[in-house]
């Protein structure tokens, strides 16, 4: 299913979150394989990593001059003090952060992260000159209550209603948690509908254009269906984005759509 011709996009976004998956060595291991190989850019592709706080800095010696932007998995919302194990904003920005996930629905729904600490990170990113990425999403549970709309409406809400962006750039990712690998896919029927559904909803907030993504077990098959839709703005692949294997695939086979639709 195709909605529109992809040089109708102006620019996407391809993020690779590696969650937990990798520990330091794997994941220097990983950065230095993905500059050892000759990948193709384009100027309307953002590529981003998102490394565990571990290996977040290594991560970003092996990448200096690279094409890669670099993004935390989560961030604090204070800034420096006396707040034992937390790394804010402030640092992650300090240490070259572009980029930081913020309510991924693993924090949501494994470490209790409510909407109201959801905003108070927004809110801190915004502040600290980085670009949160803020991960919304129905669980299957929501799904079969018939609340999917209603979850979405909320956490949207919680985000947006009041906040001052003052030319600040926020993303959205949808994850549907149920399609989080090793879930099963969205349909593009779906992920299309959705991805409209919630373009709107944040229209009701705020004039300035927001770019929404798609997370959910994206990988280098199905990442062109995601794509070629309206209102997606680019996708956020996990699993996929862990080995070498299955990412420079990915990374090639969207920058090839554009190469193809120049
Ligand atoms: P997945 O992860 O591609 O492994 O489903 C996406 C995400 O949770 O960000």
């Amino acid at each position: 299913m195709k909605d529109k011709h992809l040089t109708t996009l102006r620019m996407i976004y391809l993020f690779g979150n590696w969650k937990m998956y990798l520990d330091l060595e794997e994941s220097v291991a990983l950065v230095t394989e993905l500059c050892n190989v000759k990948l193709p850019t384009h100027e309307y592709v953002t590529l981003g990593i998102f490394p565990n706080p571990l290996a977040f800095v290594s991560v970003r010696n092996v990448f200096k001059g690279s094409t890669f932007f670099l993004g935390a998995q989560n961030v604090g919302w204070t800034s420096k003090g006396a707040y034992t194990g937390s790394i804010s904003a402030e640092l992650y920005k300090n240490a070259g952060a572009t980029y930081a996930l913020v309510g991924h629905s693993e924090r949501r729904y494994i470490f209790n992260e409510t909407n109201e600490a959801v905003r108070k990170k927004v809110e801190a990113c915004l502040d600290a000159g980085i670009i949160p990425v803020v991960c919304i999403g129905e669980t299957q549970k929501d799904k079969d209550a018939n609340k999917k709309e209603y979850r979405l409406k909320k956490q949207i809400m919680k985000v947006f209603e009041g906040l001052s962006l003052d030319r600040k750039e926020i993303i959205i990712a949808y994850e549907p948690v149920w399609a989080i690998w090793p879930g099963t896919p969205c349909n593009p029927e779906e992920a299309r509908d959705t991805h409209e559904l919630i373009h709107a909803e944040i229209a009701k907030y705020t004039d300035t254009k927001v770019p929404v993504i798609y997370g959910g077990s994206v990988n280098a098959e199905n990442v062109e269906q995601y794509l070629s839709l309206n209102g997606v703005d680019g996708v956020l692949p996990g699993h996929a984005s862990t080995k070498i294997d299955t990412f420079v695939p990915l990374i090639e086979h969207v920058i090839g759509l554009f190469r193809a639709n120049p």
